[in-house]
């Protein structure tokens, strides 16, 4: 049965969500779920924007049916061609054979890759920077947004109802619950979290990018922002702006310190329970610890753009890095992420150096550190313990 909502008097959603994902990207926990969002204008023309993930695909088609009322559909637009989005393009041309496929001629190219044997002759309106598809009263204004997330992504903006059409930009992980808005839920308590591990896993790499669309934008009035995940804002977007802003330019969110440790048999571990309370003592309170081991990585990354500080406690592992803590800096890596004042505190029992190989990795000046590296020899003893709490005091410093 379909299951649809209303955004404005002549745009709908039309997507859903799904909650039997394991893995976003088969890799990214998402243990809340996922939504996959599709939006129809039904104007003198209509318009489908974007589809869904073939996982729901059923409610999707009839959430489609449903709100067409047996009219026909003008336009498919394509913004994102990741198959999260596109999986049901086929499906929607079979069954309107009518419609024309809106996209750039990236987008082009990924469709013929994508199902190569779909024939769009005669059946598609390639769009570049500028241009502009009326709808009636809506238009479509198209910005090409480039590696946010993919290289053919495009946004668009309807100036009838102020809305842009972000693509995977400001999307959350989360299943939707009935609640379409972000004002309608808590979105600090229910989705902030996932919002930020999504942004920072997905696209956190490609800040560059995403500060270059955030600048193309600055001069449209948008008043509602129609994500490919989440919900949907129609108040506050000064404050959704403002984290994309942060996110996008590495900057912490917050004056913090994560404590992430690697531990075999409780030593490290030790280490960054009393390096949390010495902390906590000193007046720094926005603490937070992760066993490397158990922490998925997204969280691990998402907590790094949170956070002004992080702690590392690593094993020296066959002489190399302990491997759940360098698969964690190896992601940092890869997300670009900087401006984080480390301190590094290593154990090993004999010839410790993963303190020297996390430095060859998080070099300066995209790394700042406090002013001392601690090594451990197999477990704190008092002389360790007061070297680490003269380690708390230059964090706090550093703050
Ligand atoms: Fe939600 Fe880049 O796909």
């Amino acid at each position: 049965m379909h299951c649809t909502r209303k955004i404005t008097d002549d745009l709908y959603y039309v997507g859903g969500s799904d909650r039997r994902l394991e893995k976003f990207e088969n890799l990214f926990p998402i243990e809340r779920g996922v939504s996959y969002n599709s939006y129809l204008f039904l104007d003198e023309k209509t318009c489908l924007l974007d589809t869904v993930d073939s996982s729901i695909t059923r409610l999707y088609l009839e959430n489609v049916k449903h709100v067409l009322s047996g009219r026909k559909l003008d336009y498919l637009v394509v913004h994102h061609m990741e198959p999260d989005h596109c999986a049901n393009i086929e499906e929607i041309l079979v069954r309107h054979p009518e419609t024309t496929v809106v996209g750039n001629d990236k987008t082009f190219a990924f469709i013929r890759q994508f199902y190569p044997d779909l024939d769009l002759e005669g059946r598609k309106l390639v769009v570049k920077e500028g241009d502009v598809l009326k709808l009636g009263k809506h238009e479509l204004h198209f910005f090409m947004a480039p590696m946010v997330h993919w290289p053919e992504v495009m946004v668009s903006y309807d100036p009838y109802d102020k809305v842009l059409f972000s693509a995977d930009a400001f999307g959350t992980f989360g299943a939707l619950n009935g609640n379409l808005f972000a004002d309608e839920v808590n979105f600090d308590r229910d989705f902030l979290d996932d919002a930020r591990r999504y942004y920072t896993n997905i696209v956190g790499k490609y800040g560059v990018q995403v500060q270059m669309a955030l600048k193309k934008l600055a001069s449209v009035d948008i008043q509602l922002v129609c994500s490919l995940h989440g919900p949907v804002w129609r108040k506050d977007i000064a404050y959704l702006m403002d984290k994309y802003q942060h996110w996008s330019t590495y900057t912490p969110e917050e004056k913090g310190v994560m404590i992430v440790y690697g531990s075999m048999y409780g030593d490290n571990e030790n280490v960054a329970e009393c390096l949390a309370t010495l902390l906590s003592e000193e007046g720094v309170h926005d603490v937070r610890v992760y066993d490397a081991s158990k922490t998925t990585p997204s969280v691990l990354v998402s907590e790094a753009f949170r956070l002004s500080n992080i702690v590392f406690v690593t094993p020296t592992y066959n002489m190399t890095i302990y491997p759940a803590i360098e698969i964690f800096v190896d992601d940092l890596l890869r997300m670009g992420l900087k401006n984080r004042t480390l301190t590094l505190i290593e154990n090993g029992t004999w010839a410790p150096m993963a303190n020297r190989l996390l430095r060859e990795k998080l070099k300066e000046p995209a790394f700042r550190f406090t002013p001392h590296d601690l090594t451990v020899r197999s477990s704190l003893d008092e002389e360790k313990l007061k070297e680490l709490a003269s380690l708390a005091k230059e964090i706090k410093e550093s703050l």
